[in-house]
């Protein structure tokens, strides 16, 4: 009996957010169905590239997948902060910050992915659903979901109590509430990609690149050049991850992503510009990397809403961001985490309060906290600020330096959970 009264939530996106949320959910006793337009589990292919984990991120991976020895065993500390500076010209470098108390772990964005994914229960993935709209109905207690089934283009609906949408920055949920929302293009474009050196450790590139940056391995390095910077650290299995902000007019995307196709020409260029401005063997780095690719980088302003009737938002989706105050992972496991405490808190007849003590716990802080990752950017790559001022690394003073350092971010180590949940407050 106790089985058929258990609510059920759709959850479209089965990234990040997407796994996170069935996790968090499941915990707080509802069934959930994950409709992803991807045609399998993303395991085994080198999908996407590095991220950084808080401490507080790790706690609930490891409460999620029961065993914090094998997130552990999956990542590498990023012990130190650091951010140096680089003179092309002259291919000197010198430290302009450096936190040694920075306690985040690397991962890659795939391994992260199957470790979460694998321990969910078996067929609550719907994988090659494309998710075409919704209805809410019954008094606004049901939802129900179209999707298309990519096999057989045949469409199928799902009906639950609840509707999360986790399908990224470019959500079409968001946009049937928010049509008239743009995301705003930062001004730059990141060229990406993960070296993978596990056949040449002792290559000559490797050996020189451990030699200019010691400490890979447990730190997290920023380069600045003029105008531009790059983010530089390694990842389990012996892979180097960089990420280059350029700053340039918008390219035009073709398709619904983020992610630009590059040309070999275009590769060219960027190992020419790369020989210029970076040291040499980050240079070398980056030109054997294989299959470079580029994101292009927006955020938006802060929603004023989360959640309408039973349809909420978590994820990229909630809060599209820049990635320099390496959050968007951390948001989307908080939002998931703390969506599940409420619903657990407040059970499935109170869900408005459960969605409202939802957004009125996440929206203070994503808000701050992707404002000020935007100012990072803009800080990094010179570009001016609210202020009208730009900063430089020739005149700043070591005040303004130390804007750069990563434990400035609002919220930075105590962001907010609900108040007397059973399983939210599980802190190391
Ligand atoms: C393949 C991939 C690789 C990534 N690699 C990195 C990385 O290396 N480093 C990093 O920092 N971040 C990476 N990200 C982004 C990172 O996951 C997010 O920034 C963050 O974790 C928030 O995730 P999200 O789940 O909200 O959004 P996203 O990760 O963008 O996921 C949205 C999901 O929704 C699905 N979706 C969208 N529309 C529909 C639809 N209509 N029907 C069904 N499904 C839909 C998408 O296929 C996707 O799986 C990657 C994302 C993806 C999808
Ligand atoms: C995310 O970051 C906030 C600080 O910004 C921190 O308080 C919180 O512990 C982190 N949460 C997760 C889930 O990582
Ligand atoms: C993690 O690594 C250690 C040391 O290599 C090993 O003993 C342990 O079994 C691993 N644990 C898991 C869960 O993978």
């Amino acid at each position: 009996m106790n089985e058929k009264k258990r609510p059920k939530a759709v959850i479209v996106g089965g990234s990040i957010a997407g796994v996170s949320c069935a996790h968090s959910l499941i915990l707080a006793g509802w069934d959930v169905a994950v409709l992803e337009k991807s045609c399998a589990p993303p395991t085994g292919s080198p999908t996407g590239a590095g991220l950084g984990l808080d401490p507080l991120a790790r706690t609930l991976i490891g409460t999620w997948i029961k065993s914090h020895q094998l997130l552990h065993n999956t990542t590498l500390p990023l012990t130190f902060d650091q951010n140096q500076a680089t003179d092309g010209e002259k291919k000197v470098s010198w430290t302009v910050t450096r936190d040694e108390k920075f306690n985040f772990r690397a991962a890659y964005w795939a391994d992260l992915h199957d470790l979460l994914y694998n321990a969910l229960p078996p067929n609550i993935f719907l994988w090659g659903h494309l998710f075409s709209s919704f209805s809410v109905c019954n008094d606004k207690k049901a939802v129900k979901v179209k999707a298309k089934v990519l096999q057989t283009e045949e469409i199928v609906d799902v009906v639950g109590d609840l509707l999360v949408a986790a399908d990224g920055c470019l959500s079409s949920i968001r946009r049937s509430f928010l049509p008239d929302l743009k995301l705003r293009y930062a001004g730059y474009c990141a060229w990406r990609g993960v070296l993978d050196f596990s056949e040449n450790e002792n290559s000559d590139t490797i050996v020189s690149i451990r030699k200019a940056y010691p400490d890979l391995g447990r730190c997290l390095y920023f380069d600045l050049g003029s105008s531009t910077h790059i983010g530089l650290y390694e990842l389990q299995r012996k892979n180097l991850n960089w990420i280059w902000y350029i700053n340039q007019p918008e390219p035009e995307l073709k398709k619904n992503s983020v992610t630009m196709k590059v040309t070999d020409d275009m590769i060219q260029k960027m190992h020419q510009e790369a020989e210029k401005i970076w040291d040499p063997a980050l240079a070398r780095v980056i030109k054997e990397t294989k299959e470079p690719f580029i994101n292009v980088i927006y955020d938006s302003d802060p929603l004023q809403q989360l959640y309408w009737d039973n349809v909420v938002l978590v994820g990229d989706a909630a809060h599209p961001t820049t990635p320099h105050g390496l959050r968007s992972t951390n948001m989307s496991l908080l939002d998931a985490a703390v969506l599940g405490a409420c619903l657990d808190k407040w059970g499935r007849e109170k869900l408005e309060s459960a969605l409202e003590e939802y957004q009125s716990i996440r929206l203070p802080v994503v808000a701050k906290q992707a404002l000020h990752s935007r100012r990072m950017g803009r800080l990094k790559q010179g570009l001016v600020l609210e202020t009208g001022k730009t900063f430089d690394l020739k005149t700043a003073n070591s005040e303004d330096c130390e804007e750069l350092q990563q434990k400035n971010m609002p919220y930075f180590a105590d962001a907010p959970l609900p108040v007397g949940s059973r399983y939210a407050c599980s802190t190391p």
